[in-house]
C-alpha cells in the first residue's frame, strides 16, 4: 500500500496543479479527501492488511489526508485573493471621478488675509474665549455695570458675570495682563449680540481686534497701520479718514472710513452718496485701561481698533446682505476662491 500512497500523492499533485476554477477544486476535494473519496476507501482497506502492516499504513494515510487538506485550503485561499483582485480591478482608461472641491468661506478669507497683513507689520496673533467674563468684556474696558454703552451691546448671559463676548476688545485686557510692553497683537473671532436679524445684523458675527502699546505710540501710528491695511485689503487707491467716535476704552476715539471704491469719494448709491464707507472703530487706549492692567500710563501709550469681518467682506466683495454668510447656500459660497 505504501507504493500506492506514493502514487496517489503524485496524482494529487498533478490534479492540483491543473486546477483552474473553484468548482474543480471542490470536485478534487471530494475525490481525494471526501467521505467516499480515495483516501477514505484506502482506509477501509486497512483491515485486509496484515496486523503488522496496519499501523504504518494508517499513519501514512492520515498523514496524506492532512497533506491534501492543507494543500486544498491553500489553493482555496489563492482563489479568494484572486476574486478580490478582480473586484478591485481598476480600469485606468476609465474617466476619473469628479470630486467637488469646497471653497473657503468669504469671512474666513477676510480673517486670514487680515491676519497675514498684520503679521507682515510685526503683529502676533492671539486667541481668546468666546464665553467671557463680564469683567473683561465690559468692566476692565471702562464700561461699569450702569454704563449706557452696555445698552447697545446686550448679550447672551450664562450667569450675571459670564456672557458670550460682544466684542473682541476683551483680548486687549487679557493680552496686557499677560505681557508687558511692547505689545502688538491682533485677535479675531466670533462675537455675539442680542440684535434682531436684518441685512446688516446677525446675533453672531466676527470681529478683528488690534492693539499696539509701547513708548511713543501716537495717533499717527494708528493711521499709518490702518491705511496700510486698507490699501492691502481694498486696493492701493483707497484712502481713509477718521471721524470722532466714542468708545469708553479709547481716548480719543474714532470711527474709521475708507473711500468708496466705486466713486472714489465723489458719492454714489453704494456709499449712500457720502463717498465713504465706515469700516471700524479705533482710538488711543484709555489711560485708565492701561492702569487697570498695571501699565504705567505716563510711560506707555497705545492704539486699538476693532472691525467686523463680515462688514469688511461685504465691502470687499460687494455683498448687500450679511445673512448670506450664514445661509450656507453653495451657489453663494463657491463664488469666493
Ligand atoms: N469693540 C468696539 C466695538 O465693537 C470696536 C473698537 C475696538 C473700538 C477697539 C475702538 C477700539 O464697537
Amino acid at each position: 500500500m505504501e507504493k500506492e500512497i506514493k502514487n496517489l500523492r503524485e496524482q494529487f499533485k498533478k490534479s492540483l496543479a491543473a486546477l483552474k476554477t473553484r468548482k474543480e477544486l471542490l470536485i478534487i476535494e471530494n475525490e481525494y479527501t471526501g467521505r467516499k473519496g480515495i483516501v477514505a476507501q484506502m482506509l477501509k482497506r486497512i483491515t485486509s492488511l496484515t496486523p503488522e502492516e496496519r499501523p504504518r499504513a494508517g499513519q501514512l494515510l492520515n498523514q496524506i489526508k492532512k497533506e491534501f487538506q492543507d494543500a486544498l485550503i491553500k489553493k482555496e485561499k489563492e482563489f479568494s485573493q484572486e476574486g478580490c483582485r478582480e473586484e478591485e480591478y481598476i480600469d485606468i482608461t476609465f474617466p476619473g471621478q469628479n470630486f467637488i472641491q469646497g471653497t473657503i468661506h468669504p469671512v474666513e478669507l477676510i480673517l486670514k488675509a487680515t491676519e497675514d497683513i498684520f503679521l507682515g507689520m510685526g503683529f502676533t496673533i492671539v486667541d481668546g474665549p468666546e464665553i467671557e467674563l463680564d469683567y473683561y468684556n465690559f468692566e476692565a474696558l471702562n464700561i461699569p455695570k450702569d454704563h449706557p454703552a452696555r445698552d447697545v451691546q446686550d448679550s447672551f448671559y450664562v450667569t450675571p458675570d459670564i456672557l458670550l463676548r460682544t466684542q473682541t476688545s476683551p483680548m486687549q485686557v487679557r493680552t496686557m495682563e499677560n505681557q508687558s510692553p511692547p505689545v502688538r497683537i491682533i485677535s479675531a473671532g466670533k462675537c455675539y449680540r442680542r440684535d434682531s436679524i436684518d441685512n446688516t445684523h446677525t446675533p453672531m458675527f466676527h470681529q478683528i481686534e488690534g492693539l499696539a502699546v509701547d513708548e511713543d505710540i501716537s495717533l499717527a501710528d494708528l493711521k499709518g497701520v490702518i491705511t496700510e491695511f486698507c490699501k492691502q485689503i481694498f486696493g492701493k487707491d483707497r484712502i481713509i479718514r477718521f471721524r470722532p467716535g466714542y468708545f469708553p476704552f479709547v481716548e480719543p476715539g474714532a470711527e474709521v472710513d475708507v473711500s468708496c471704491g466705486l466713486c472714489h469719494g465723489k458719492g454714489c448709491s453704494s456709499c449712500g452718496n457720502s463717498g465713504w464707507l465706515e469700516i471700524m472703530g479705533a482710538g488711543m487706549v484709555h489711560p485708565h485701561v492701561l492702569e487697570m492692567v498695571g501699565y504705567d500710563a505716563e510711560k506707555y501709550t497705545g492704539f486699538a481698533f476693532g472691525m467686523g469681518a463680515e462688514r469688511i467682506a461685504m465691502l470687499k466683495y460687494g455683498i448687500n446682505d450679511i445673512r448670506l454668510f450664514f445661509e450656507n447656500d453653495i451657489r453663494f459660497l463657491t463664488q469666493f476662491k
